[in-house]
């Protein structure tokens, strides 16, 4: 299944990544606030991000299997306006998480929002049965979304990602139709 899916929550629209939202993203994706827990995937340009998200704009290949991932622009409805990203990969019954909302939009609860339509839509869509999310033991504010959707901590590991210092935290979740 490699069709790409808009998605919507309260306040949110979730939409496929495009490149040309590039110009709209670039000002906080070169904040480097965004970026203090995973530095190496910094994107230096707005040409390079744009490049990126025409590769998000393709199924490909993950984890070294024919996995395929979803990533979205999350926009504010009522004004239009960027606030974060979200991405999910597919990988067997396994769904794993990304998510990212700039710091004006911090706090709000959107990422919480955000992440939890893809939890369904992951569940009721790919199939998936499990949620994993992995991110620097340090995030406490990825800790704190990972924690809020309901996943849990299973297991601690050393950092093999690059940008990745230290220690990795491992949350999952067991996803049921209700998720
Ligand atoms: C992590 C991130 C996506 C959180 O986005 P957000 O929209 O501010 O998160 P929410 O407002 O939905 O908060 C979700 C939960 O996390 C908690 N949380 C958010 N930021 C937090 C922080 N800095 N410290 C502790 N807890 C935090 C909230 O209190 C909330 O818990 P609650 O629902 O029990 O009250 C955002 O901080 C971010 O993009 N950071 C930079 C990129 C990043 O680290 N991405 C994750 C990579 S693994």
């Amino acid at each position: 299944m490699n069709e790409r899916h808009a998605l919507a929550t309260a306040r949110l629209d979730l939409v496929p990544t495009e490149p040309g939202y590039a110009e709209r993203t670039w000002t906080h994706l070169s904040d480097e606030r965004m970026w203090r827990f995973f530095p190496a995937m910094r994107p230096p340009t707005i040409e390079a991000l744009r490049l990126r998200y025409e590769r998000f704009a393709h199924p490909m290949p993950y984890l070294g299997a024919p996995e395929r991932w979803e990533n979205w622009i999350c926009i504010r409805r009522e004004d239009e306006a960027a606030v974060g990203e979200a991405q999910a990969t597919y990988a067997g019954a396994s769904c794993y998480l990304a998510y990212g909302v700039f710091p004006a939009f911090q706090r709000q609860g959107f990422a919480r929002e955000a992440m939890s339509a893809v939890l369904r839509h992951a569940h009721d869509v790919h199939r998936s049965r499990v949620a994993i999310a992995e991110m620097a033991a340090s995030n406490a504010a990825s800790i704190g979304v990972a924690r809020a959707l309901g996943l849990v901590h299973v297991k601690s590991k050393p950092g093999e990602h690059v940008g990745y210092d230290g220690t990795v935290s491992v949350y999952r979740l067991q996803l049921r139709p209700s998720a």
